[in-house]
């Protein structure tokens, strides 16, 4: 009974007529349930619980106190219980019970498996009714883009491709938020707000595997993307069609374009691999000549992405150097690795987070923050091999030849 009244307390705090209701038989409940055990060793409870046993309580001093009554506290109460040998409650044939469950997940292994959640969802709930009843619909996919207000524009046209099979998550780097609700799917939308912060710091803070597992595609996308000529069903039947794990659209070849691997084909679906600049490529199945995706429109699939996902490095923020990475977490990532020529974008090369950094005597602000991003390459790469070699020594074996990229 106590968990509910605490979990609403936070949204109902005015002393209606209803509430009165919930925590008078919240009261009762616990003070039967007290009565009933009639725990020795909580004074505490004791001494509060009877001064509070009137309708007009105050909520926020009822949940403290339900707050303090920890799990710990319950246990010690049970404990002295069990010493002092009083054994006339139906609980008491469990007093010997201690559950470690060592296949349960990390930090969980008290508690009996079956009450575990180890997975979550970004699905929005109701606050009343039957739980089982609160989705219409349950999301398959998820997408999530890294925005500024001055993007709002080109995001809403994206969303618009997006079908309502897809959960939206909105980083706002920029602390503008509200604003967007003049969209009808921002209500919608998830949105978290954390000012300057890059498309990977929010991925490995907010995207964490356990919480996203309930999506069989998650999309991680950067603002300036036109997607004019791109349709998120669509590109999920070619991806499961063709097997791939990670991907992204083809790059309409405009100016700028840095990689053939990206390019986007007009004769194919999806393509795999490609022919470089000579001397790019020190092996036609290794980036950039294939198993090889930009960061700016990554796709992965759950699996994949819980592999990723712990190969971001939380101070490394820009992402870069993680394209040649990628494939490190699919086998063989020749194959399930590839872009998608018959859904395609184009990259806008907006200046936006890069116009967010500090300007510096005689630089302007994007140059720190381009230089940030070349050491940042390095340094990934540099830790990279490191772990590698470290592991293969530790095996004691030669590493083969085509890790060191
Ligand atoms: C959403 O997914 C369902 C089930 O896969 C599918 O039947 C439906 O067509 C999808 N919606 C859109 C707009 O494609
Ligand atoms: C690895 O490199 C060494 C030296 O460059 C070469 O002799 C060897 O054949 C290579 N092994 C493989 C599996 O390519």
């Amino acid at each position: 009974m106590g968990p509910p009244i605490r979990s609403c307390s936070g949204i109902i705090r005015k002393p209606k007529e209803t509430m009165r209701l919930i925590v008078t038989t919240f009261v009762g409940v616990v003070f039967g349930f007290f009565l009933g055990v009639s725990f020795p060793t909580l004074s505490l409870t004791k001494m509060n619980l009877p001064t509070s046993l009137f309708p007009s309580i105050d909520l926020t001093y009822i949940e403290d106190k339900y707050a303090g009554l920890s799990t710990q506290a319950l246990l010690n109460a049970w404990y002295s219980r069990k010493r002092d040998g009083v054994s006339s409650t139906p609980f008491h044939k469990y007093k010997d019970t201690k559950i470690w469950v060592p296949t349960n997940p990390r930090g969980a292994e008290r508690l009996p498996p079956g009450i575990i959640e180890s997975e979550s969802d970004f699905f929005l709930r109701r606050l009343w009714g039957q739980p089982s009843e609160d989705l219409t619909i349950k999301p398959k996919y998820l997408v999530t883009f890294t925005v500024g207000y001055d993007q709002k524009n080109n995001i809403n046209a994206a969303v618009k491709k997006f079908s309502e099979n897809f959960t939206i998550l909105l980083f706002h780097y920029d602390g503008r938020t509200s604003e967007w609700d003049e969209f009808e799917w921002s209500r919608r939308a998830i949105h978290v707000s954390a000012q300057k912060q890059t498309k990977w710091w929010y991925a490995k803070r907010f995207l964490h595997p356990d919480i996203v597992a309930p999506y069989d595609y998650i999309f991680i996308w950067d603002e300036d993307l036109g997607v004019e000529h791109f349709d998120a069903e669509e590109y999920i039947k070619l991806v499961r069609k063709h097997g791939l794990e990670i991907s992204q659209p083809g790059l309409e070849p405009n100016k700028g374009l840095t990689w053939q691997m990206t390019k986007r084909r007009g004769d194919s679906e999806v393509h795999k691999d490609t022919e470089e600049k000579p001397g790019w490529c020190s092996d036609p199945h290794l980036p950039p000549c294939a198993a090889f995706v930009e960061i700016m429109a990554p796709v992965f699939s759950r699996d994949a992405w819980r592999c990723v996902w712990h190969m971001i490095q939380n101070d490394l923020v820009h992402g870069w150097g993680l394209d040649f990475a990628l494939r490190k977490c699919v086998e063989p990532a020749h194959e399930k690795i590839g872009v998608v020529d018959a859904q395609w974008i184009v990259h806008q090369s907006v200046p936006s987070l890069g116009n967010q950094g500090q300007a510096e005597i005689g630089k302007p602000p994007w140059q720190g923050v381009r230089e940030r991003c070349r050491k940042e390459w390095a340094m990934f790469q540099d830790r990279l091999v490191k772990a590698e070699k470290a592991y293969f020594e530790a095996m004691g074996i030669d590493p083969p030849n085509s890790t060191a990229r």
